[in-house]
């Protein structure tokens, strides 16, 4: 038990002695102010200023040039592989080591998601790993890709910016480069990382956000794309709103669209939470350069690092505890939950899940790994006092 308690103890001297849950969000700006307004003009809906307004909120902050808002993270990852011209039976290269909603995107396109495994340095895509692999399992016809073995195409790649760190972007568009491999990139979890001061979204033809409750901020519910291909942005904003042709009356819809499009209500809770970005990421900077410090003195434990070049947003830190085993990391949740201190494992690997377990992959030991290893420590912004 040394270990558990040396851990419980270091997250205790960091966040002190109360109840703590992962990762709370926190309303001190003009979040009741914006809502009311919604209500007193009577836009709650998919048609009013304020989705306009954080549109343009998330383009400037991210220097994209288009942003689309969406209900959530997992359609826009849906409508992105949609649109970017992702088919029915096309594979898609996934890491393993991701939320569920990142696969199931890819399900609800009508590809294959193809697991493939991460590094336990970012927790993002190995990519040497990566490129060893598809050089064995690919043969090339016409200008794309195919797998050898069940004949697929395999047309498009999804890095993960895990709890915000950013993944080994440069070497993964590299391969996707050689691969003729659309990306989309998934940074649900990455408002407010860079790398090389490009923000996380920026790299891929389309870049994903979660805005969900437990995210870095929150729309309660809600997501966004973002692009800089003209043509792309304009696609996916109609296939986002029905497929709706402009029209003062009639109903004409040109495709089948989908009904994603963020609500104003979402989005003036969003609009509001954005203009205090900046504050939650100096918050949740300082909070990690503590645990840092005090991780520095457990032995068999390290934090989770941002690499040369890159700035994590620190959403959710974690640890990684050196020889480990599910018992020995289930021993410390276990310990940290008696104590009121709610910690959560990574994901279970995805190609583990029932309903994805049949899909193709890599060899995935180092997602295994991971997986008996990493642990999320307390996260919040609210460890500071950030009102002013
Ligand atoms: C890595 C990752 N991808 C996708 C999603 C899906 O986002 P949402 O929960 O908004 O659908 C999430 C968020 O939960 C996520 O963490």
């Amino acid at each position: 038990m040394p270990l558990a308690k040396d851990i419980i103890k270091s997250i205790r001297k960091v966040v002190g002695k109360q109840k703590h849950h992962l990762h709370e969000p926190l309303f001190f700006g003009n979040e009741i102010k914006y809502l009311k307004k919604t209500i007193t003009t009577n836009l709650v809906s998919s048609v009013g200023p304020f989705v306009k307004k954080f549109e343009d909120q998330i383009m400037k902050f991210t220097k994209s040039k288009y942003t689309i808002s969406i209900v959530n993270g997992t359609e826009a990852l849906h409508l992105s592989l949609v649109a970017c011209g992702v088919k029915n039976n096309d594979e898609v290269l996934v890491p393993t080591i991701t939320f569920v909603g990142t696969a199931n995107a890819i399900v609800y396109s009508g590809a294959i998601p193809h697991f493939i495994d991460s590094e336990t340095e970012t927790l993002g895509i190995d990519p040497l790993k990566l490129e060893k692999y598809l050089k064995k399992i690919t043969i090339k016809k016409g200008k794309f890709y195919f797998n050898k073995k069940t004949k697929r195409k395999i047309r498009a790649i999804i890095p993960v910016h895990v709890f915000g760190n950013i993944c080994q972007i440069d070497s993964i568009l590299k391969i996707a480069k050689k691969y003729n491999l659309l990306v989309i990139e998934d940074a649900a979890e990455a408002l407010g990382s860079f790398f090389k001061n490009k923000h996380a979204g920026t790299f891929g033809l389309v870049g994903c956000f979660s805005f969900n409750g437990n995210k870095i901020m929150t729309t309660g519910g809600g997501g966004a794309i973002i692009t800089n291909n003209k043509l792309l942005a304009k696609k996916i904003k109609h296939l986002s709103t029905t497929a709706k042709i402009n029209h003062r009356w009639e109903y004409i819809h040109d495709a089948v669209g989908y009904n994603f499009r963020m609500p104003n209500l979402n989005a003036a809770l969003g609009s509001a939470q954005i203009e205090n970005l900046k504050k939650f990421l100096k918050s949740k900077r300082k909070l990690f350069i503590r645990y840092c410090k005090e991780f520095l003195k457990v032995n068999d434990v390290r934090l989770i690092m941002n690499p040369e070049f890159s700035k994590s947003n620190n959403w959710l830190n974690t640890i990684f505890i050196k020889n480990s085993s599910i018992k020995k990391r289930n021993k410390v949740l276990n310990l940290a939950q008696k104590n009121q201190i709610f910690l959560r494992p990574v994901w279970k690997p995805l190609h583990t899940l029932k309903h994805l377990n049949k899909m193709p992959r890599m060899n995935l030991d180092a997602a295994i790994k991971i997986y008996n290893s990493c642990i999320n420590l307390p996260s919040s912004a609210s460890y500071f006092d950030i009102r002013k």
